[in-house]
């Protein structure tokens, strides 16, 4: 691949995050502006919470075109912006931010990004039943995403199960999709046969990512069946160990890398205006992706 050549008219992009060293994002959008020979750089941005309003300031003041926002920011960053798309505001994070002229608007692409990666296993949500494990910002996206797109019923489990009522409530009263929170310890008992009876189960948790790769949810594995579309939003390690259990039982199964590829496709598409070259990207990312993964395990 040819090295970028960064001159006076380079237009900036990168992403907010801490911390910042274990991300795929730089190397998936530079090979991206590459190949469609933009004059664009993406850049790791390491920002401590302390300091995300003046990170946010510096997207202004250096004219920077737009950012991506990850963990632990993409919640607290809502305050900073001057616009927030409908569908962020309703998921109440943002991960996706454009600088129109010193306006910055905050969008959320995990959830095209989400409903993208589901189309690509040939699951249609329509009518269907959904278990998702986790209420946190992921949570949050997939359940709205899921909503959108007209499933008939979904059921949230979670460790707070506060946190996954208020999530059920958020979709049913914003979509009208009947959806539900159960506590996290039920999954391997009464819960099974909500699981078990799913014609998908989405595990949104940090569980089983890089270093506890060891960990899994406690969905016992008869829960799975063939036929079921299992997706595990982790990206490192792909898959995971709950995700090689559910492919034992054969259902259809999805890592994150592929959520992670269309969220970020949508983001360069609102940055360049072009459409994102996706194979491009997907082969950056795997390459990326098995380098990091080499570096962990030497
Ligand atoms: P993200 O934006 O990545 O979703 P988050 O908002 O911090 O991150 O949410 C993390 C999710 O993983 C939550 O659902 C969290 O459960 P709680 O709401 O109870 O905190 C869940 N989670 C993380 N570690 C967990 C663990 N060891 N057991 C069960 N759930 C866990």
């Amino acid at each position: 691949m040819v090295k970028p050549v960064i001159t006076g008219r380079t237009k900036l992009v990168g992403i907010l995050g801490h911390p910042i060293t274990h991300t795929l994002s730089p190397a998936m959008h530079n090979a991206a502006f590459a190949a469609l020979g933009l004059d664009f750089a993406y850049l790791p941005f390491d920002v401590r919470p302390e300091e995300l309003k003046n990170a946010v300031a510096g997207i202004r003041a250096l004219s920077i075109v737009g950012v991506n926002v990850t963990v632990p920011h993409k919640e607290t960053v809502l305050d900073s912006l001057d616009v927030v798309t409908e569908a962020a505001g309703l998921i109440g994070a943002v991960n996706t931010i454009v600088n129109h002229d010193g306006r910055l608007t905050g969008y959320n692409t995990d959830a095209i990004g989400f409903l993208k990666a589901l189309e690509d296993t040939g699951f249609d949500p329509r009518g269907k039943e959904a278990a998702v494990l986790g209420a946190g910002g992921a949570a949050r996206a997939v359940g709205a995403a899921l909503g959108m797109s007209r499933i008939r019923r979904i059921t949230f489990f979670n460790r707070t199960l506060e946190r996954a009522k208020e999530l059920a409530q958020m979709v049913a009263g914003a979509t009208g999709v009947q959806s539900t929170a159960v506590p996290w310890e039920e999954m391997g008992k009464s819960g099974m046969s909500i699981i078990r009876s799913a014609d998908i189960v989405v595990q949104t948790t940090s569980i089983g990512m890089h270093p506890r790769e060891a960990e899994c949810p406690p969905v016992p594995a008869d829960a799975f069946r063939k036929d079921q579309v299992v997706v595990d939003l982790v990206y490192n390690p792909a898959p995971t160990r709950f995700l090689k259990r559910a492919a034992a039982a054969g259902a259809r199964t999805q890592d994150g890398v592929r959520m992670l590829l269309h969220q970020g496709a949508a983001a360069f598409e609102l940055w360049t205006g072009r459409p994102a070259p996706i194979t491009v990207m997907e082969n950056a990312l795997k390459t990326a992706q098995a380098a990091s993964q080499v570096a962990e395990h030497p």
